[in-house]
């Protein structure tokens, strides 16, 4: 069914900016230069570049090519590519909104932060303060405690903001929003690694994370996080790409679009580790504990060591504060919105339904869903999906699109077309890996991925 009612971007730096937006987000600020130390430091940038060449960037011309030839959200152009496969289309659409129902619940104590750095009120035990007091996790994931009402309060203004701009539709709403906040987030990241790479000590943390440590390169988990990471960070196998290539105009440079987003990406969290970096040097060096203390994982570096960083700089630290919780939310924002896309672009597709109806529909399951993350069982749910989604979906999603778009569909189909429209023509190389190489490389990590699991 051909629904004129779709929208389009308005600019091709418009399409850009919102793929960015999609692609930078949490994930780049924290995960990454987590991801980066942990993983053998600089000899880490190895196993992520090859990730990139051979999955990460082939993948994203599939998907925009994929998007741009057949016009529509990812079960849609699935179904007219080949009827049989509407449902792999409809996998990644469905993620993407399982995710979202979690990821705003980490935007929302993105947002909790924001407000706590104007006064520090973190107290001086930050990692107490985070998770007895603001999570206040409960025992177990079946007692569900009550409400966190600030958390909630936090998920309300993140829906509420996500059906806002959805509801403004392609140009009006999402390119707005992110025609704003990603120069802008850019610009806040840029004053955070220079003030950060400046302070007292901080060369302390760049050469941890810059010293190489060969022997982590041939360890199997190094690949598979630089592979993980490369899929999360890009937003691929979500629908996402698919569905915003599905705006361009007919006449578009695809393929060099696809470069300039996987490079944007890259650069962002490289920019953003060595920011972290400089600020984690400090926090070493003042205090006189080792780096690798420092360098905590995941979520306790942003809510718990940042914070207690920003108490020991003073006035200085409140500006930080602001300014390090504010570029979360941004970066965290402009990705739920494409999350969210991903998801009622396929449910406008398939139905026919005027998109101010399906917003409004998504965003109240959605929003309803997301409310059970805020109390005390919150973070139990939340790791739970979030392993598996990362662990198995992703990747499993990445082998079925190249191996059915490839190899059925026609790989060879997609390239002439983004080739018929793009100044940069892409060689036979890329068929090769999309039908070989990146299908063995992934067939091999989930078959790892299992066995790890099992064993
Ligand atoms: N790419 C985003 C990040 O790095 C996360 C994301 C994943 C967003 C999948 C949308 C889809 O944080």
């Amino acid at each position: 069914m051909e629904n004129n009612d779709r929208g389009q971007w308005g600019s091709k730096i418009g399409f850009i900016l919102a793929v960015v937006g999609s692609a930078v987000g949490l994930g780049n600020i924290w995960r990454y230069p987590y991801l980066l130390y942990s993983n053998g430091g600089g000899a880490f940038l190895v196993p992520y570049f090859i990730a990139l060449l051979t999955a990460g960037i082939p993948l994203v011309l599939l998907e925009y090519g994929f998007g741009h030839k057949y016009r529509g959200s990812s079960p849609l152009s699935f179904a007219r590519g080949n009827r049989k496969f509407e449902w792999l289309g409809w996998w990644p659409s469905i993620t993407s909104f399982i995710i979202i129902t979690y990821y705003t619940q980490i935007l929302s104590w993105a947002i909790n932060y924001l407000y706590f750095s104007f006064g520090q009120t973190w107290g001086s035990d930050t990692n107490a303060f985070f998770f007895n007091d603001f999570l206040q996790i409960s025992s177990s994931p079946f007692d569900f405690g009550g409400m966190r009402w600030p958390i909630f309060l936090g998920i309300t203004v993140i829906w509420a903001i996500n059906w806002f701009v959805s509801y403004k539709g392609v140009s009006g709403g999402i390119e707005k929003l992110n025609k704003v906040l990603i120069p802008t987030l850019f610009v806040i990241m840029v004053i955070i690694v220079i003030r950060g790479v400046t302070l007292p000590g901080a060369s302390v943390g760049l050469n941890k994370l810059f010293t190489p440590d060969w022997s982590k390169v041939k360890d199997p988990n190094v690949w598979m996080d630089a592979y993980g990471q490369v899929f999360f960070s890009l937003s691929l196998a979500m629908g996402i790409l698919v569905t915003y290539s599905s705006y361009l105009p007919k006449k578009t440079d695809i393929n060099n679009s696809a470069f300039i987003t996987a490079f944007a990406n890259s650069g962002f969290e490289f920019l953003a580790a060595i920011g972290v970096f400089g600020i984690l040097g400090f926090m070493a060096t003042s205090q006189n504990i080792p780096i690798e203390e420092v360098a905590s994982q995941g979520i306790g570096l942003a809510f718990v060591v940042f914070p207690k960083v920003f108490s020991l700089m003073g006035s200085l630290g409140v500006v930080f504060g602001i300014l390090f919780f504010l570029s979360l939310v941004f970066a965290g924002l402009t990705s739920s919105i494409s999350l969210l896309e991903a998801f009622t672009s396929a449910v406008i597709d398939k139905s026919g339904a005027k998109r101010g109806k399906v917003v409004t529909i998504v965003c109240i399951v959605g929003y309803a869903i997301s409310v059970l993350y805020a109390t005390g069982a919150g973070l139990y749910f939340l790791d739970i999906i979030d392993a598996f989604i990362n662990s198995f979906s992703i990747v499993t999603v990445g082998l079925l699109e190249a191996v059915v778009i490839g190899w059925i569909i026609g790989g060879d189909k997609i390239r002439s077309h983004t080739n018929s429209i793009s100044i940069y023509r892409v060689g036979k190389w890329w068929e090769i890996m999309i039908k070989f190489v990146t299908p063995a490389i992934l067939t091999i990590i989930l078959i790892t991925k299992i066995v790890n699991e099992i064993k």
